[in-house]
């Protein structure tokens, strides 16, 4: 038996990536579909501070110290010991295990921080709160994408609907009808701190363009948050198309997310878009719950190397 077992979920961005860094609104779901898992044993025999990582998944396994430095887990794990003030922690084993694909848009990095802060915390007998626990995570996410919004592991950690506002607001928000997504990876691994550079670098050369260009998306994460209040499903699937041609012309797109979002609108969703940094990755559909099977089959049969099938359920802002 482990002395303690984390599960944290994935996410997907509904709205509102890249301009989400420039401080404009963004809407991140959790996907309980995939999941990280932190399991940790005490190792009361072997030496003080001694701790051995395990993981398949992130391609680990041998002693921390092993890791080279700003290492995200060494990171993660130092950011807990200046939390608490400590300069070591018991001997123990960490196994980490993951369904979440790495670099597609799917919030691996920031879902492998908070099970592990999460697991770490509880190991040493103090759990701390989720807003913590968000602010340590956070850190890690810099390392990971140089200069994160810090979306990701805020729906990461609250593990609810987001809407959300860099430096600013996290609100959870008021879903009034189940939404169904189909989710659909094109296997292509895309670098969210590329993207994110190249937006950055866009933006510099033609600044009143991607000025436009965020606010346009800010305007459509407001509407699809009242939508999503007042269950307009079908406006929510236009406004997300919008969205991804937005991101088309911010060039975070590829061929491979492009024929899938058209795809997905052929076979008949309300809407699709890439989520997430873009540049390969996953793309997400918003479909009429009876095709979700068909649109997923679509998708596949076009070149998606995995597709996740999920329902958004009904939630009350609190
Ligand atoms: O980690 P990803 O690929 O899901 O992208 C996160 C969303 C971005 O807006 C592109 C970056 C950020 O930090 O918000």
């Amino acid at each position: 038996m482990p002395a303690i077992s984390v599960s944290t979920p994935g996410k997907i961005i509904l709205c509102g990536e890249h301009a989400v860094v420039y401080r404009q609104p963004a809407i991140a779901i959790p996907v309980q579909q995939v999941h990280t898992n932190t399991k940790i044993f005490a190792h009361p025999t072997s030496p003080k501070g001694e701790i051995v990582v395990r993981s398949e998944s992130i391609g680990i396994d041998g002693k921390l110290e092993n890791l080279p430095p700003k290492h995200p887990i060494l990171t993660a794990l130092d950011l807990v010991k200046s939390h608490f003030g400590i300069d070591s922690f018991p001997a123990c084993e960490i196994r980490i295990t993951s369904t979440i694909p790495i670099a597609s848009g799917l919030g691996s990095s920031a879902s492998v921080s908070v099970s592990l802060i999460t697991a770490m915390t509880e190991f040493l007998g103090h759990p701390l709160a989720a807003e913590e626990i968000n602010t340590l995570a956070f850190e890690v996410e810099k390392i990971h994408h140089g200069n994160p919004s810090g979306v990701d592991n805020t729906v990461v950690t609250f593990n609810r609907p987001v809407y959300f506002i860099r430096d600013e607001l996290i609100e959870f928000i008021e879903v009034s009808v189940p939404l169904y997504f189909v989710i659909a990876n094109t296997g292509i691994h895309g670098s969210t701190s590329e993207a994110v550079e190249k937006v950055r670098l866009n933006w510099q050369n033609n600044l009143t363009e991607y000025e436009k260009y965020f606010s346009q998306i800010g305007q459509i994460t407001n509407s699809i948050r009242d939508h999503l209040q007042s269950g307009a499903v079908q406006e929510i699937g236009k406004l997300m198309s919008q969205n991804h041609s937005i991101l088309q012309s911010m060039q975070v797109s590829c061929p491979e997310l492009d024929k899938l979002v058209d795809t997905a609108l052929k076979a008949g969703a309300f809407g699709a878009k890439l989520s997430g940094g873009g540049l390969g990755g996953n793309m997400i559909a918003l479909v009429p719950p009876e095709i979700s099977n068909l649109v997923a089959h679509e998708l596949r049969n076009v070149g998606a190397i995995s597709t996740i099938e999920m329902v958004l359920p009904v939630t009350k802002r609190g």
